[in-house]
């Protein structure tokens, strides 16, 4: 079967600097998919690229077989693509219920997305609690929920995330990716993930690749690659069978 997301080769230039030297990945219908990578290693650019915010000069991007490459970000949403970008950017001074309502701005039927809202504040229990909060005040974890739950108001098919676990403790990590998971099972989504590290994110995870210096450095099932040497070596940079010299892990 085709896969749902398909990047191939694709190359982005920010000016003089090329961010991105070729990437390509696929993600299949329902799998969890996440990229990680050190800082400035073209993980957002890679989302972007797909969500349309920049524009590849060399390679083709198909949802579903449709190409997205040229589209854009609005007609590549209603294709059902969804981007919940790092930092969340929700709007503090707003309240839950305003953020909520903003994620519904492609939804031209107001009734379906009043029902909509329902059928998320039914999978975000916590948000219905907090609906008429202002969103500043929201915990850093709500404030991520927040964020996703925008971003699935308008059912999309693929939910890329970016960097979901910036800033929060460990337990609150595995809350996220639970929600994550509880979204696949219940509304049929499929997820592209960037996260700087692979810890916690190993076990959630069906397939990895690791992405350094715009280039995929890796690529494998999570299962296989759980005891961490292959992604700690594509990480730094170390060649197969250097000797890696002690590395501190940097993240939670
Ligand atoms: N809007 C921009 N203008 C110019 N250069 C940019 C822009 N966005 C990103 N870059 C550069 O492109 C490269 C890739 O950046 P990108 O943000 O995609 O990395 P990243 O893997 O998401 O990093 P981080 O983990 O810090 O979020 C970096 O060298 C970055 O400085
Ligand atoms: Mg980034």
């Amino acid at each position: 079967m085709r896969p749902l997301l398909e990047v191939d080769d694709i190359h982005v230039r920010y000016g003089d600097l090329v961010a991105l030297r070729g990437v390509s990945l696929h993600v299949d219908e329902g799998e969890v998919v996440c990229i990680i990578g050190p800082n400035g290693a073209g993980k957002s650019t890679t989302l972007a690229a797909v969500a349309g915010g920049v524009a590849p000069f060399r390679g083709e991007i198909r949802l579903a077989g449709e190409p997205l490459t040229g589209r854009r970000p609005e007609a590549i949403a209603r294709l059902g693509l969804s981007l919940v970008p790092e930092g969340r950017h929700i709007f503090g001074t707003l309240t839950v219920d305003e953020n909520l309502k903003l994620g519904g701005h492609v939804q031209s039927d107001k009734r379906r997305a009043a029902d909509d809202k329902e059928r998320l504040l039914d999978l975000f229990p916590r948000l219905r609690e907090r609906l008429s909060f202002p969103a500043g005040r929201l915990s850093g974890g709500e404030q991520q929920m927040l964020a996703v739950a925008r971003a699935v108001m308008t059912r999309p098919k693929l939910l890329l995330v970016d960097e979901p676990s910036l800033g929060l403790a460990p337990r609150i990590v595995d809350q996220i990716y639970e929600i994550l998971l509880d979204l696949r099972r219940r509304e049929n989504l499929t997820l592209l993930i960037n996260e700087q590290s692979s810890n916690r994110i190993l076990k959630h995870a069906d397939r990895i690749h690791v992405l350094r210096g715009g280039r995929i450095q890796l690529e494998g099932r999570a299962d296989a690659l759980r005891d961490g040497e292959a992604i700690r070596n594509a990480y730094f940079g170390f060649s197969h069978g250097s000797a890696p010299a002690p590395v501190q892990e940097t993240h939670a």
